[in-house]
């Protein structure tokens, strides 16, 4: 038999297994279960890869709330697009919008206190990753990912969208500042 002329025993699955061809089955079945049971370790032990929830919502629902969010608790505008910065109260519930290719609006949050961390996409999938950390979640239409987040260390942190979203996915970046808490 070779690979282009067709087996000469045409019943060759019925031939017995070869200790080779045994011994690699065994190899990768037990690979096969490492890899399965590294998936709730790292998950439970990994720094990367955070629980997080995620409900139902609608565009509509969380512009709302982000919209009440950004009211009460702007502190300046940065860039030329004057995207609000906002200074939610230590421990509380922060809001963030992805869409078409913008994070809105930016996070200020307070050095070692916990928040909860309310994502939602207005359009369709972005990625949400935050670097240097690499925290990474997918941010999907009509579901609100919501991550418990301690801040550990203070200074400016990267939002970048790593689901690619269009012609200006790679323009999709932002900021989240991490202040000393007074
Ligand atoms: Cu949003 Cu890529």
């Amino acid at each position: 038999m070779s690979a282009i002329s067709p087996p000469t025993n045409r019943l060759w699955w019925k031939q017995p297994l070869d200790r080779v061809e045994g011994t690699w089955i065994v190899i990768a079945f037990v690979w096969c279960m490492v890899m399965f049971f590294m998936m709730p370790y790292w998950h439970v032990y990994g720094k990367q890869n955070l629980a997080n929830e995620a409900y139902r919502t609608t565009p509509e629902a969380f512009t709302a709330k982000t919209t009440a969010m950004i009211d009460k608790f702007k502190v300046r505008e940065e860039t030329a697009l004057k995207i609000p910065v906002v200074h939610p109260p230590a421990g509380s519930d922060v809001y963030l919008i992805a869409r078409l290719w913008q994070w809105y609006p930016m996070l200020e949050l307070e050095e070692g206190k916990t928040y909860r961390l309310h994502l939602a996409s207005m359009d369709w999938l972005h990625g949400f990753s935050l670097q240097p950390e690499n925290i990474n979640i997918e941010v999907h239409p009509n579901y609100e990912h919501v991550v418990t987040l301690t801040p550990t260390r203070a200074g400016t942190y990267g939002i970048i969208c790593n689901e690619y979203c269009g012609i200006n996915h790679a323009t999709m970046a932002s900021r989240l500042y991490v202040v000393k808490s007074k």
